[in-house]
């Protein structure tokens, strides 16, 4: 599947969709835009407000709102859309409500002879990417979701602020579950090429009372205003930037294993090599004893939440 058109067509023109957007927007990473809502006003109106911001842009985007029919020729379908967590509530107690969401969506879409590729953000993000895939029936690779990459950047930030050094010079995942059974690698972590837990030691550092704050982070400024947008959408422009630009990155975005860290059938955030054709691999990073039995129990967990229905 080449890139074709250079269209991206957001479903759900929420502040997670619009804050996608006006990051897509600001990077010039795509040429078109179209936002898809059940409110069409709502997306009528945030894509208006989007256009007044083209003229600031690095390269012309045209931005309108919808329908389905869009999908046809877009080479990306991402879907925000879907009910988003409430103070207290946990990414999985979502589960139920969202997947008729995205039963519905990844029908219509399909219907449409969408051919591109998907990327789904709506928690619980594993589980509703697989349900992507599964309603789709597109290959794996193109079906993904953001995973664990907002996370691991929160963990990055937050290094970076302990140690003092550029968050890019930083290496550090957060794997398994976007949730609460995630985990960071600190095993093959570095910060400016020094094992993580080696300046810890010397700088007297806790590291998991760092990843507490990673993991409280979204709870936090749930609480605080509601709801979080601008930290995923930045997280989706990364991937996406990954995909347009054939970049063979890698980020820890969901994908299916298919007998990677020893498990079968399931999405779940891990390092995969992100370019045209969607996810080109699976890395298979490893893991110290610890580390494979919070991922066991992360995979564990999603599917019995998968099976449950939540
Ligand atoms: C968060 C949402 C995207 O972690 O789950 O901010």
């Amino acid at each position: 599947m080449a890139i074709k058109n250079n269209r991206i067509v957001i479903i759900g023109a929420g502040a997670v969709g619009c804050s996608y957007a006006y990051a897509l927007l600001q990077q010039g990473l795509t040429r078109e835009i179209v936002l898809i809502d059940v409110n069409e006003e709502k997306a009528a109106g945030e894509a208006g407000d989007l256009r007044d911001a083209v003229p600031f842009a690095p390269v012309p985007v045209t931005i309108r709102s919808g329908g389905y029919e869009n999908c046809r020729d877009a080479d990306l379908v991402v879907i925000t859309a879907g009910l988003a967590q409430k103070p207290g509530e946990t990414r999985l107690d979502l589960l139920a409500k969202n997947t008729n969401i995205f039963e519905t969506i990844v029908t219509e879409v399909m219907a449409r002879g969408f051919d591109g590729i998907f990327l789904a953000a709506t928690n619980p993000v594993d589980i509703l990417t697989d349900v992507t895939q599964r309603v789709s029936g597109l290959p794996e690779k193109r079906v993904i979701g953001s995973g664990t990459v907002l996370d691991s950047a929160r963990l990055q930030s937050a290094l970076s602020a302990c140690f003092h050094i550029d968050s890019r010079d930083i290496h550090a995942w957060v794997i398994g579950e976007h949730g609460d059974t995630s985990l960071p690698v600190w095993s093959s972590a570095v910060a400016g090429m020094k094992d993580i837990r080696t300046m810890a030691a010397e700088e007297g550092q806790q590291l998991d009372s760092i990843f507490q704050q990673v993991q409280s982070a979204a709870y936090d400024i749930i609480q605080q205003k509601g709801a979080t947008h601008f930290g995923i959408g930045m997280s989706l422009a990364r991937i996406t930037r990954a995909i347009l630009q054939d970049e063979r990155a890698v980020l820890p975005v969901s994908a299916r294993l298919n007998g990677e860290f020893g498990e079968n059938d399931t999405y779940i955030g891990v390092p995969a090599e992100i370019g045209r054709h969607g996810i080109h691999r699976v890395i298979e990073i490893p893991l110290d004893e610890t580390e494979k039995k919070q991922f066991a129990h992360s995979v564990r967990t999603l599917k019995e939440t998968r099976e449950g229905g939540r």
